[in-house]
Formats: structure tokens, sequence, C-alpha cells
């Protein structure tokens, strides 16, 4: 059984790099950010409490996203194995999943792959960054455009724009990273599981890399 957790800033390829691992593994993605964004569209009481830290570039709080992760990872489809995409990103979350893997669940976090993105790249990557409204599934005007302008290959949905894919939201998720996110690379480290990759490569290359660790 696998166990992925990714480590990386906002657009350093952790979405990206979960659909290909999905498509060849039998594990589930988990990304706080897509729940999140469900909730903010659904209107729950998750959502509606989220929504202006998410576009304030800002954390939603620890409290929050621990009560949400302690119920997904105890639905019966993580019991085949799991990618962490965006959860955990502060020194609360890492103690509270430790918490969590120890007292309630039985699995063990396996590989931690940490992509490396300097924060010029990343700018160009967000905002040319769409997403399908319906699947999810992630392009990129440059680097991966889709086969028609603004539709989705998979189910021609209009393709659209994050709320916080802007640049100024984006150089505070960028701050936010550098301050609460990248602080918890070494506690990883600590435990000998973390392979740091080269984000900047293609995704492909990339992908090839996190094959040869995935085994
Ligand atoms: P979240 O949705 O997790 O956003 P993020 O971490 O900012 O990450 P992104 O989804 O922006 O980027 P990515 O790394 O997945 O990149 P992608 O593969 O799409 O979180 C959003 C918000 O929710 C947070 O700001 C916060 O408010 C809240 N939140 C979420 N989790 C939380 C938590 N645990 N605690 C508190 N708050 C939380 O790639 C980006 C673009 O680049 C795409 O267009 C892609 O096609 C392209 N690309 C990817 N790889 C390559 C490559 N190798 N070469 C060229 N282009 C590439």
């Amino acid at each position: 059984m696998i166990n992925i957790l990714f480590l990386g800033a906002p657009g350093s390829g952790k979405g990206t790099q979960s659909e290909n691992i999905i498509r060849d593994y039998d594990v589930i993605q988990i990304s706080t950010g897509d729940i999140l964004r469900k909730a903010v569209k659904d209107g729950t009481p998750l959502g509606m409490e989220a929504k202006n830290y998410m576009t304030q570039g800002l954390l939603v709080p620890d409290t929050l996203i621990v009560e949400v992760m302690s119920e997904r990872l105890k639905a019966e489809d993580a019991k085949n194995g799991f990618i962490l995409d965006g959860f955990p990103r502060t020194v609360v979350q890492v103690e509270a999943l430790d918490a969590m893997l120890e007292k309630e669940l039985s699995y063990k976090i396996t590989h931690v792959i940490s992509l490396e993105v300097p924060d010029d790249i990343i700018y160009e990557r967000i905002t040319g960054r769409r997403s399908c409204p319906v699947c999810g599934r992630v392009y990129h005007i440059k680097f991966n455009p889709p086969k028609s302008a603004e539709a989705c290959d998979a189910d021609g949905e209009k393709l659209i724009c994050r709320d916080d894919d802007t640049v100024e939201t984006l150089s505070k998720r960028l701050k936010v990273f550098h301050e609460s996110t990248a602080v918890i690379k070494p506690l990883y480290e600590k435990r000998g599981i973390v392979l740091s990759l080269d984000g900047t490569r293609s995704a492909a290359d990339v992908y090839k890399k996190i094959k040869a660790f995935l085994g």
C-alpha cells in the first residue's frame, strides 16, 4: 500500500502529478483545495467559513482543515492508498496528521514528494492555468493546452480560471507557502522518506522520476 504526500508551492505541479499517479496506481487523490472549493460552490458551512481565507490567499484555520481531513481519511475509499495533495501545510497539521495515523487509522505515509519550483516560474504557471469546473482536469495555455482553446478534452466543458489565480493573490499564497508550509519539509526529511524533485522540468520528466521512486 502506498500513501503519498505532496509538498510544493502553489503551481508546483502537485495536482498535475496526482492526476498521473491515480491513472497508474491504485490510489485516490485527496486534495484539500478541491474539497474546499466544492464546499464554497455548494455553500456549506465549511465553504462559507473557508471562502474569505481562500480569496485572500491565506490558509484556512488548522482546526477546520484537521476536522475535514480526519473524516476524509476514515472513508472506505482511502483504504487502498491515497495521495495527500495540499495537506498538511503547517506544523500543527503535521502533528494532527501524525496523531490521526497513529491513533485512529492504521496507515503510514510511505512516500513524500517535494516539487521544487522558483517563484518566478510559478507566476507563469498560475496565470496560464485553466481547469475544468466539472471534472477538475488541469491545463495550461502554453505548457499543456487543451485540444480546443477553451474546452475540456474530457467532457467539453468551458474551462475556467480559479478565483485565487490572480497575480495579487498569488503573491500572498507564495508568502504563506514560504513562511508556514516550506518549514514542514525538514520534519519529513528526518524520517528519510522525502524525494525532492526539480519541478521546473517538463511534467512528463517529473513523472518519470516519481514512477521510479514509487516503484
Ligand atoms: P490548493 O488548491 O491546494 O492550491 P495550491 O497549493 O496553491 O496549489 P495549486 O492547486 O495552485 O497548484 P498545484 O501544485 O496543484 O499545481 P498544478 O498541478 O495545478 O489550495 C487553495 C487554497 O485552499 C489555499 O490557498 C488555502 O486557502 C486553502 N487550503 C488548501 N489546503 C489547505 C490546508 N491544508 N490548510 C489551510 N488551507 C488550505 O499546476 C499549475 C499549472 O502549471 C497548471 O496549469 C499545469 O498545467 C502547469 N504545470 C504543472 N506542472 C508543470 C510542468 N512540469 N511544466 C510546465 N507546466 C506545468
